[in-house]
């Protein structure tokens, strides 16, 4: 494991616990992919790079027909040299040219891994736990200088990517574009399975072939989007859940992202992803750096289940941080669907009363609590006690809350202005605009400008003094628009287009501020649900409320579609009322109890007018929950049926050392003439034995696997769930 380096050969060979990635120097200083897959000791190139002419692939300088760029498979691509691909990056001369020609200047290896100044990005806790490669790229005639960096994990399958720009020459640069990672690969045999949705409809799972030519996602929406999340992979054409390879790309950027794959005219493909290119030019002064995001790349032999199972053990260990990282997660009680904008202290305190009764840990008062907040129309940035809801004060209400037994937690939306607020009327300049042009609401909202230290320090001041004065214990950390008209009246004209990403560093920058001052507040981050469920805020943040949908035959598929790359302890998903507030909809308790226990558990629906039945199914599901809260959110996760092919769903939750699962069965429909159901289980130990929970029943772990349990016929009914508790016998 490591990374070796063959002098002679010029051949970088990046080598995790089952995987291989290896790179060349060519020619004059080309850098050239040589492969990427399933680990091999050594790489001596039976596979190497070929050279033949090829007809309109222009030959790199004069004299060898067969050098092209245009079909050599390079580690970070450019434009205007013999390749017609889509290139890793654009950087325009102070001439106006925008041709780059980057070649191999130096390397580094060293233990460990370095962060990436004002990015979120995965770390190692001992250098021993990772290697990373810089190799520095020159481009003489532009005075700029690549960094590409490359770390490669000891006891995962996991490399991240990404780049460092500097300008080394008189005259400032324009950075066009400026990708994380590319990689190019052999052939284009592979389907690309991406995650779009929408608002309520989250990371839905699509698979399609490639095709000749571009495919790609992306968001530009100054968030990563509920639209598009930033992750894309590439599966050969036989891989399922189980079985086959799979390649997983993954960004980690909360902002406007682009991956692009794009399979060439020789039927290669060259996946691309980074920042968004599009209205985005950086200039880079004399002397300055530029950073990219980092891309988490994740090679599976095992199918897309061996994928996520990687992606969720190495966010747990290399990107959530603090004091959470490893504690289970309270079960909470949210006020936002009991009460919306209307309540009072008194209602607050009565749903924290029967929460505590039915065991719930914490209770979180939602939107509404600040400035004179009654509806969405008003208030967004007058982080002060609204003193006609809350008489007594917030603090109060805090500490009345702990005194039931019960942790307080609070909503904000920091990055929001309302038109009707102080904030505003004091400072209509800190929000995002174009001067002389109309600002766009949504939600009756407009976004304050992040890339402004004054806005930051201000915004940050307001919170401070809520955190230090109120016993909060967790902080929901909302954002409910997509950005406008987006222009910065503290930039100079050449640098408006640098403000969408200057946004997302500035809003970084305030959770770095935030979360490290209160270390020991558990943050949840949330965009109108899920539309900034990614990596950059897992670094800061340790879950993401998944949707606002709290549907339980819609959070099927949305959780699902979560769980390909994201980790269950990060997933909000609360018990919410029937019928539900988003699509109408009456479901079982129970079921809605079920899919909600198979993430970071919470409640969500005016607990007072629980009846007693119900109370008691509430009762027992958080009893069980208790019960099962490790091993749910740490355990490693199966999916065993998919929403997305059929009525039923599976899925189940088996410790690291194999001695318990937990299967949780979902039917969506009733259907008549029901073929009987089986589901076979996952991930458990072949030679133990198993016992059903609260029975006699005792089965072969092999047995559970390859022939299955029965699911009982007595469900009868739409909406109908089981679930099962085996422990070593
Ligand atoms: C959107 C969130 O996703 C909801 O859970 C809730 O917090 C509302 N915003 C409050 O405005």
């Amino acid at each position: 494991m490591g990374i070796f380096y063959d002098e002679a050969q010029r051949v970088f060979h990046l080598r995790g616990k089952d995987v291989s990635y290896v790179l060349g120097v060519v020619r004059e200083g080309y850098l050239a992919h040589l492969y990427y897959g399933k680990g091999i000791r050594e790489f001596a190139g039976s596979n190497g790079l070929t050279f033949i002419k090829r007809d309109f692939s222009p030959s790199v300088g004069i004299g060898d027909e067969t050098f092209s760029l245009d079909s050599l498979p390079q580690e970070y691509p450019q434009y205007g040299n013999t390749d017609f691909r889509k290139p890793a990056y654009q950087v325009k001369g102070a001439d106006g040219t925008t041709i780059s020609d980057l070649r191999y200047d130096s390397h580094r290896i060293f233990a460990g891994k370095v962060g990436l100044d004002g990015l979120p990005a995965t770390y190692v806790e001992r250098d021993g736990d990772a290697d990373t490669l810089e190799i520095t790229m020159v481009d003489a005639v532009l005075g700029l200088r690549v960094i590409l960096q490359y770390t490669v994990f000891e006891a995962e399958n996991v490399i991240t990517r990404s780049a460092r720009f500097v300008n080394e020459g008189q005259e400032a640069l324009q950075i066009m574009k400026a990708a994380s990672a590319s990689v190019d690969f052999k052939d284009s045999d592979y389907d690309l399975l991406t995650l779009p949705g929408a608002w309520g409809n989250e990371r839905q799972v699509e698979r399609a072939p490639l095709r000749h030519g571009m495919q790609s996602v992306d968001s530009v929406r100054g968030g990563s989007s509920h639209q598009q999340n930033p992750f894309v992979a590439l599966l050969g054409k036989h891989a399922t859940e189980d079985a086959g390879e799979v390649y997983g790309f993954n960004l980690v950027y909360s902002g406007n992202f682009e991956a692009s794959v794009e399979v060439d005219q020789f039927a290669t493909t060259r996946v691309i992803m980074g920042l968004h290119s599009f209205n985005f030019d950086w200039k880079l002064e004399s002397g300055a750096e530029f950073q990219t995001p980092e891309v988490v790349m994740v090679y599976s032999d095992t199918g897309l289940g061996g994928m996520s199972r990687q992606y969720h053990r190495f966010y747990q260990k290399h990107l959530v941080r603090g004091v959470y990282r490893d504690q289970t997660r309270p079960i909470l009680v949210n006020n936002w669907e009991a009460t919306y904008f209307n309540f009072t202290e008194e209602k607050i305190l009565d749903i924290a009363k029967v929460g505590e009764k039915l065991g719930m840990e914490l209770l979180v008062l939602d939107d509404g609590w600040f400035g004179k907040r009654n509806s969405d129309k008003s208030s967004l940035g007058d982080w002060f006690v609204n003193a006609e809801k809350l008489p007594n004060g917030l603090k109060n209400l805090a500490e009345n809350v702990n005194n039931l037994g019960m942790k307080f937690g609070l909503w904000f939306e920091p990055e929001m202005v309302s038109v009707d607020s102080d904030l505003y009327r004091e400072h209509p300049e800190w929000c995002i605009h174009v001067p002389n042009r109309a600002k766009s609401e949504s939600r009756n909202q407009l976004v304050l400008d992040f890339s402004r230290e004054d806005v930051r320090a201000e915004i940050t001041r307001r919170m401070v003094a809520i955190l230090e004065e109120v016993p909060v214990s967790y902080v929901k950390w909302d954002m409910n628009r997509h950005l406008t008209e987006v222009g910065s009246a503290h930039f100079p004209s050449d640098r408006q287009q640098e403000i969408a990403h200057r946004h997302i560093l500035g809003v970084y920058s305030v959770m770095d501020v935030i979360t490290t001052r209160f270390p020991d507040i558990l943050f949840e981050s949330c965009s109108g649900g899920g539309g900034r469920f990614d990596p950059g805020m897992l670094y800061y943040m340790p879950q993401t409320w998944t949707s606002d949908n709290t549907d339980a035959v819609s959070r099927l598929k949305i959780q699902y579609g979560t769980s390909l790359v994201y980790p269950i302890v990060t997933m909000g998903s609360h018990v919410s009322s029937a019928p539900n507030h988003q699509v109408g909809r009456f479901t079982s308790l129970e079921m809605r109890g079920n899919v909600a226990m198979s993430g970071n558990l919470g409640y969500e629906l005016d607990l007072t007018t629980l009846t007693d039945a119900e109370q008691k199914i509430v009762k027992q599901q958080i009893t069980t929950y208790k019960e099962i809260r490790q091993l749910i959110q740490f355990g490693d996760f199966y999916r065993l049926k998919s929403p997305f092919e059929g009525n039923e769903t599976a899925w189940m939750f088996v410790d690291e050392a194999k001695t318990e699962c937990y299967v949780f069965y979902f039917q969506v429909l009733a259907t008549p003439a029901r073929p009987l159901q089986f589901v076979k289980l996952a991930g458990l130990n072949v030679a133990a034995q198993y016992q059903l929970r609260g029975t006699e029943q005792i089965f072969g772990g092999d047995e559970l696997m390859y022939a299955g349990i029965k699911v009982p016929t007595a469900l009868i009914g739409d909406f109908q769930t089981v679930s099962w508790h085996f422990q070593l016998k």
